[in-house]
């Protein structure tokens, strides 16, 4: 790993220190992002920058750089490694003088800091065979379209799904498919790619606009649409999106198989759309 940016500083990781008072610390009061890089270019960088802005917003919080400063930041972080990385970024609320659940005075600066890390290749058997899920109950509060770094849910949610020998969960509230513990969620239903609309119980996936993107330029099939959990039980495929795990197909939920237990064809054609995505953007100047 190279330098990490903490606060106008670029140190080493393991030189990076912050106050047990950073609110971060106590109160999981902060946001964050996570952005692809591949080939040293970043993915999607403008939308992460504004969902970034938009988790500010609501916690109330200025964002303490520009999106040039973020991008001058995120240049030196990514340093000059060819390989594919995944760049993290994150801002609380800064470090108060004591314990105070109210917000600190407005001398107090938010904590900045980036780090950067290599991305391992996904795995052959991923793509081959696909992976499996729970579901699970969406316990987490309703302000899921903030990307708080408070993921005790997310945290506790995924675990379940590891604790039961498959890699996510799917989770459920009120009858609905939310997300996954940390990705979007799609079906393919009688030839349509449905994903549920944005609202305050999902994050707002840069992976799961893209795959939108790219099912419609691409004339697939495709809606944003309220899911029930007997969807799922219907569904011809179920993929999962995110900035780390791209798109991946779920092959077995809870106990059944879905579909016929392998990556559909749909899966197949946007997994293509997705990896021709990337490597034009690893190969392109900007
Ligand atoms: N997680 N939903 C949740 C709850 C998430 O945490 C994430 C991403 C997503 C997918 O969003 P995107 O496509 O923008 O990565 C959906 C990141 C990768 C993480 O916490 O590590």
């Amino acid at each position: 790993m190279g330098m990490v940016y903490l606060n106008g500083d670029y140190v080493p990781l393991e030189e990076a220190r912050i106050s047990v008072l950073d609110r971060g610390f106590l109160f999981g009061d902060g946001v964050y992002e996570v952005i692809p890089v591949y080939g040293g270019k970043s993915f999607r960088l403008a939308e992460h920058l504004e969902r970034l802005d938009n988790s500010l917003t609501a916690i109330h919080l200025e964002n303490p750089l520009s999106h040039e400063q973020w991008g001058e930041v995120l240049t030196r972080v990514i340093g000059d490694v060819a390989g594919n990385q995944s760049l993290y970024v994150q801002v609380t609320r800064g470090v108060d003088s004591m314990r105070n659940h109210l917000f600190p005075s407005a001398t107090v600066q938010p904590t900045v800091f980036a780090m950067a890390w290599e991305a391992k290749p996904r795995k052959p058997e991923i793509a081959r065979d696909g992976i499996s899920a729970i579901t699970l109950d969406d316990v987490r509060w309703l302000r899921c379209d903030i990307k708080s770094v408070a993921l005790l849910g997310n945290v506790l949610l995924r675990q379940a799904a590891e604790d039961a020998g498959t890699e996510e969960s799917i989770l459920i509230r009120n009858g609905q498919v939310t997300e996954g513990s940390s990705t979007n969620v799609f079906l393919v239903l009688n030839g349509e790619i449905l994903t549920p609309p944005k609202t305050n119980l999902l994050l707002p996936g840069i992976t799961r606009d893209l795959v939108l993107d790219l099912a419609r330029e691409a004339g697939m099939p495709c809606a944003e649409r309220a899911l029930t959990r007997a969807t799922l039980e219907d569904a011809d495929e179920i993929w999962l999106t995110s900035s780390s795990r791209e798109v991946v197909a779920v092959t077995r939920l809870d106990d059944d198989l879905v579909g016929d237990g392998k990556p559909g064809t749909t899966w197949q054609r946007m997994d293509e759309l997705f990896q021709d995505y990337k490597a034009r953007l690893s190969e392109s100047h900007a």
